[in-house]
């Protein structure tokens, strides 16, 4: 990976979607190099600080990849996920970030080849975006 390509984080929590990103390995499926993956015990546990942080310490963008919807081992913790996601959306596009830099999926842990599309689709994305200007959403204490 060079840097001039977009830097993605991926939150996905561990009985699913990092099953999924795993199982992309293993099925030495091909998609973009550029992403990060971040073990998380579940897609609730991921606070918009930590999206937040990621973003300002390098990231283009941020995945955050939990279980299917009604498949959350903690029960809700996806929906509780993606009401966050779609909040910190709204408070990016606010203060003029471009929200479509985060985003959340819900995956399986059979859907390998389905991670491999998201993270393509996702840099593709993120190559199209201008440059980052995040300083000021953490200072914004969101
Ligand atoms: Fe996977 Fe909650 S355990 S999203």
């Amino acid at each position: 990976m060079t840097r001039s390509e977009p830097l993605l984080v991926a939150f996905c929590c561990y009985w699913c979607a990092y099953a999924a990103a795993d199982l992309a390995g293993g099925m030495r499926l091909s998609y973009p190099p550029n992403v990060r993956v971040v073990e998380v015990p579940c897609s609730g546990r991921v606070e918009p600080e930590l999206i937040l942080r990621a973003l300002n310490e390098g990231a283009d963008g941020v995945m955050v990849a939990g279980c299917l919807e009604g498949d959350c081992h903690y029960q809700r913790g996806n929906l509780r996920a993606r009401r966050r996601v779609e909040r910190l959306r709204r408070l990016l596009e606010e203060l003029g970030v471009e929200p479509e830099r985060v985003e959340m999926f819900n995956l399986s842990a059979a859907m390998g080849p389905r991670f491999a599309q998201i993270v393509a689709e996702m840099t593709e994305r993120l190559r199209g975006l201008p440059p980052r200007k995040f300083q000021a959403v953490e200072e914004a204490g969101a």
